[in-house]
């Protein structure tokens, strides 16, 4: 897809990958409505680019979904991308999960993309054209410990990207599912990162991330998984997920101690 002129809705434009992918759109000629639940860190982003509305809302809900879809479709009089990046993480052992945090992280990682594409789709499927890109992880793929309510979010993910793909093959509109490894973004909190450092965890800076986010939209692929060997490993625990068990348990054991806070 040609970015140049394309009307495109971006989901967590506040974020840290968020802010640098709404500049980079910006300056291959998108026409942009920047959406957030963060007022603040959305006007500052705009702030830089010419082309941008944005749009405040909160995307834990249907009806906010809604919302957001209905304003975006107005400023921009139509809709050429979907970009769903809004995200959310926790790291922490499962039994101290609340239920609340896990309905919040279904909601706003998994039912969102789903609501706004759903949203969204009439209008792409009438003009013939359009592309869904849903930002997921490696997560999605290998099911981390101490992030199981953000893997079984991002693996639902994955499996809504790539059925509706399948769905959407006789028609004009596709769907790109991106998953990157970790990124040196406010998402990692202090916790992550000890945890990241103490297992030798890769974390790409987030310029490079947005940088193949966007090559994987000009490039009209399909799936992208990013980093080696991250990416062997997906493959590997998919055909011999027992192998992947046996490799992760050690830093399993060490990532318990950051996810429950033991000094
Ligand atoms: N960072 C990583 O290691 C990593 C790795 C793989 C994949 N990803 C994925 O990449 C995407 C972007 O992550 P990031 O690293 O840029 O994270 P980030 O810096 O935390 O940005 C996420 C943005 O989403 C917004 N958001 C959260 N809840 C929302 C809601 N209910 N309604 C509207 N907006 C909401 C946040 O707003 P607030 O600031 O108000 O919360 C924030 O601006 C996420 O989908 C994430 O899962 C990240």
């Amino acid at each position: 897809m040609d970015i140049r002129d394309k009307r495109v809705v971006l989901t967590g434009a506040g974020g840290g990958m968020g802010s640098i992918l709404a500049s980079e759109l910006a300056k291959r000629g998108a026409k942009l409505a920047l959406v957030d639940a963060n007022a603040e860190a959305l006007e500052r982003v705009a702030a830089g680019i010419v082309d941008a509305h944005t749009v405040t809302g909160d995307l834990s809900s249907a009806s906010g979904c809604q919302a957001v879809a209905g304003q975006c479709s107005e400023l921009l009089g139509g809709i050429d991308l979907l970009i769903n990046l809004a995200g959310l993480n926790s790291f922490a052992a499962f039994e101290d999960e609340s239920a609340e945090k896990i309905e919040l992280m279904m909601h706003v990682n998994l039912l969102a993309p789903m609501w706004l594409a759903r949203a969204f789709l009439p209008t792409m499927l009438d003009q013939n054209s359009g592309r869904i890109v849903n930002v997921g992880s490696i997560f999605g793929s290998i099911g981390f410990a101490y992030f199981a309510t953000y893997s079984a979010t991002k693996f639902g993910l994955r499996g809504f990207s790539e059925a509706l793909r399948r769905e959407l093959v006789d028609s004009g509109v596709s769907v790109t599912y991106v998953a990157p490894r970790a990124v040196k973004t406010p998402m990692n909190t202090g916790p992550v990162v000890r945890m990241g450092k103490a297992t030798g965890m890769n974390m790409d800076e987030p310029e490079a991330v947005v940088e193949k986010i966007i090559a994987s939209i000009e490039n009209d692929r399909k799936d992208v998984y990013l980093g080696f060997p991250e990416s062997l490993f997906v493959r590997i625990n998919g055909l011999l997920p027992r192998i992947v068990d046996g490799s992760l348990a050690a830093k399993d054991r060490i990532a318990r101690k950051f996810a429950k806070g033991e000094k």
